[in-house]
């Protein structure tokens, strides 16, 4: 089971940014969609690209690549050409900082 990482203070982490934080080898990057903070893998499930640096539209990001969206808060595959989910992840806010943890492997 991996520990909570720290991802900033909130007050970093303004709405429509994100942050990519390395926890046990997994790119995880940590979105913030008004207000709300969502954790997904940084990875596209077509071929492998970061999808950061895509778009941000609502709960949504477009991988840069090929144009693959995935929904923040479920990693679900949204479209052509990616099919399978990205994985998401535990998201914790504690005196103005969030943490997230990479619980795939409890
Ligand atoms: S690598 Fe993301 S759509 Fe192709």
């Amino acid at each position: 089971m991996s520990d909570w990482i720290k991802v900033a203070a909130c007050a970093e982490l303004v709405p429509g940014c994100w942050r990519v934080i390395d926890v046990d080898g997994a790119q995880i990057a940590v979105v913030n969609v008004d207000g709300g903070y969502y954790a997904i893998e940084d990875v596209c499930t077509h071929d492998g690209g970061e999808l950061t640096g895509g778009t941000l539209c609502g709960f949504e990001i477009e991988c840069p690549r090929h144009g693959a969206r995935f929904d923040l808060r479920t990693g679900a595959a949204l479209c052509a050409p990616a099919y399978e989910a990205t994985a998401v992840f535990p998201i914790r806010i504690e005196d103005g900082v969030v943490w997230v943890r990479d619980d795939r492997w409890d």
